[in-house]
């Protein structure tokens, strides 16, 4: 059993910030100090490279949403993943719900982003997670696991994974602990079948509906390494909130 990693809490801002949003970031990095977690804001691509700015030499780091599989070329409107890690950005967030939904992303393009972010240099976040019909036809854990198949990069390596059931993400519900924690030690499980005792070590963060009254019951369940969060990740005071769970 390898030790606990250590938690990496993420802002995913999803389509959110205008540049008035700087200042959330400035609280962020302030209130960063005396959290023992890794705390990370992925921006929209347009605030990349002024977010690493504003958080040098603090602990927090900047990440991307999405990347291309390929290094540069004729892909008008990407980003590739050099071009993250180029703007300062330590890692990318692939395979969200959002995108395998509005870009119908498949586990198979997945792969390969997560392969670039590699390349590149970044650490990938690979989001997995069912829809309500197939958790209520009781196939979660198939689909959870045909996603990881499909779409974690090849060979050990820095990696995150997260878990964010799609029917939780910005609804307001949440699974039960017992649900939670029953996918996760199934992600612990298939991150050691994939890669050994590399796969121990790796972080499960969960994502989906993640709040200042719902993150500590929700970051104390076994396997659960951190959040991925969305709308309260907007306001200095929720994300902070919730990553002080780990104060
Ligand atoms: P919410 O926290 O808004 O539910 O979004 C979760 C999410 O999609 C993070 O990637």
């Amino acid at each position: 059993m390898a030790a606990n990693p250590r938690p990496l809490v993420a802002g995913n801002w999803k389509m959110n910030g205008l540049a008035a949003s700087v200042g959330e970031l400035a609280k962020i990095i302030k209130g960063a100090s005396g959290i023992a977690a890794d705390l990370m804001v992925c921006p929209p691509a347009t605030f990349i490279a002024s977010f690493v700015h504003a958080a040098r030499g603090s602990t927090v780091t900047i990440g991307g949403q999405d990347c291309h599989a390929e290094p540069s070329g004729a892909h008008t409107g990407d980003v590739a993943a050099e071009m993250l890690k180029d703007a300062g950005a330590v890692s990318v967030i692939v395979g969200h719900s959002e995108r395998r939904t509005d870009h119908h992303e498949t586990d198979a393009q997945v792969h390969a982003k997560a392969m670039a972010a590699r390349r590149a240099g970044l650490t990938a976040i690979v989001c997995v997670g069912e829809q309500r019909a197939e958790r209520e036809a009781g196939k979660t854990l198939d689909i959870v696991g045909r996603q990881l198949d499909g779409s974690l990069p090849d060979g050990a390596g820095e990696l995150v994974i997260a878990y964010e059931p799609v029917w939780a993400i910005g609804t307001g519900l949440t699974p039960t602990a017992a649900d939670v924690g029953q996918v996760h030690a199934f992600i612990r499980k298939c991150l050691g079948e994939r890669y050994g005792v590399a796969g121990g070590s790796l972080r499960i963060l969960y994502g989906g509906s993640v709040k200042p009254s719902n993150a500590k019951e929700l970051l104390t369940i076994v396997n659960v390494n951190g959040a991925l969060v969305g709308g309260a990740s907007l306001k200095a005071e929720d994300f902070l909130g919730i990553a002080g769970v780990y104060r």
